[in-house]
């Protein structure tokens, strides 16, 4: 069995701030130590631009950098190594998406899909696609509980359908969608389909191939990686056909004064400096997540996401939204409490040490058709455990107190 507390003692901003009770890890995970070593590591040891030199220090950064490559390929069971992008985030690869693939293969009368649950970072690049090039932009409607079936999206789905882009959870409910049999009905009509990783990727097994999809997305800094490093990943073929998006060095074949030839992929899409010691940091991340192990980590998550659901319950005045079975959520619970509005219940429970994500989320519609401004938000990660349930609990019966 794996010891969590353990596992939370390789996480120092908790020696250094016994009292945090972390539950904003759907924006942000905390970095273990050996997150933080490899880049001190990097800057104190071998540090050196990648791909350029041919001097000892610049061909080791080079290999550090390029395995990482191989760790994410293996992480999400891509097919070739190739087909792992570095970028700088979620929202980076998505709109790397919209400007490349959607530039050449949107045209007019097209459409594109995406359900109301979408982190505005998976709906604007392809609202604003569509307004470029007047495609229709359709939305796949969730249950009134926020669960996001099969036939919603279906029900959207013409043969004009061009590109479907779903998120794999919803980082304001919890939500997991059926990604796999989206992915399939999509494919049906024709349309390429794009998987916003960012909520699942610490959480659940993500495997590109079983799931089929076309691109998938997702950001280092949300699994106990740095920030600044972010994946795009692509079906080979796509990629080779896609022309780059940032032009610079080392994306290029040959550069004359007529014209210019690209790098085969990836170097294609990775112009300019990469984030060097983001990328070789996200390693010891990846091998965090492996030690544990995805079932380990979904069981504890889930042991965690019931029983928090249990104790929210048993407060007075409380609206918990989404579906409240941890089978069908990952990460999130998200709430209002009734006499409370949340960024004063977020302020006080801060004051108790407990952080937590208040507001839309940067999923406006989602919180437009749920009737509210916002919600509180409280978000688990590996380290969290019953205790912080607790002091979650408590913090929030502190709030309502202060407002009776
Ligand atoms: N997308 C991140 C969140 O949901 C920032 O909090």
């Amino acid at each position: 069995m794996t010891d969590f507390s353990a596992i939370k003692k390789r996480f120092p901003i908790f020696t250094n701030q016994p009292n945090l009770v972390f539950l904003d890890n759907g924006a942000s995970t905390q970095k273990p130590q050996a997150v933080i070593d490899a880049i001190t590591e990097l800057y104190t040891k071998y540090y050196a631009n990648v791909h350029r030199g041919i001097y000892k220090n610049s061909e080791r950064a080079t290999d550090m950098f390029e395995a990482v490559r191989g760790k994410v390929q293996k992480l999400i069971g891509a097919a070739h190594e190739q087909e792992i992008i570095f970028t700088k985030g979620t929202t980076e690869s998505l709109n790397t998406i919209a400007y490349t693939w959607g530039e050449r293969n949107i045209q007019a009368g097209d459409e594109i899909v995406v359900s109301l649950l979408e982190h505005h970072a998976n709906f604007i690049p392809w609202q604003q696609l569509c307004q470029r090039k007047g495609a229709t932009f359709k939305i796949a409607m969730p249950e009134k509980d926020g669960t996001l079936s099969v036939e919603a999206v279906k029900k959207q789905l013409t043969p004009k359908t061009k590109l479907v882009a779903i998120t794999h959870v919803s980082n304001v409910l919890g939500v997991i969608t059926p990604v796999r049999a989206i992915t399939a009905a999509a494919h049906k009509v024709g349309a390429k389909v794009v998987v916003d990783a960012a909520q699942s990727i610490a959480h659940l097994p993500v495997n590109v191939q079983d799931i089929d999809c076309d691109f998938l997305v997702f950001s280092g800094h949300k699994m106990y990686g740095p920030t600044g490093v972010g994946i795009l990943y692509g079906k080979r073929e796509l990629l080779e056909n896609m022309e780059p998006f940032m032009f610079g060095g080392n994306m290029i074949n040959e550069v004359t004064i007529e014209r210019s030839t690209w790098a085969p992929v990836p170097e294609k899409f990775e112009g300019g400096t990469p984030a060097i010691a983001e990328v070789i940091a996200l390693a010891p991340a990846i091998d965090l997540l492996q030690e544990v192990g995805f079932d380990a980590i979904r069981a504890h998550e889930k042991e965690l996401l019931t029983y928090a659901l249990q104790q929210l319950a048993t407060l007075p005045d409380i609206t918990i939204y989404g579906p409240q079975d941890a089978d069908k959520i990952s990460g999130v619970i998200s709430f209002n409490l009734d006499t409370v509005h949340p960024h004063d219940t977020g302020t006080l429970v801060d004051e108790k040490d407990v952080a937590i994500r208040v507001g839309h989320h940067c999923a406006q519609p989602l919180t437009n058709f749920l009737g509210v401004i916002g919600t509180c938000r409280a978000s688990f990660a590996i380290y969290n455990t019953k205790a912080d349930v607790d002091r979650l609990i408590n913090a929030l019966k502190h709030a309502q107190k202060v407002f009776k």
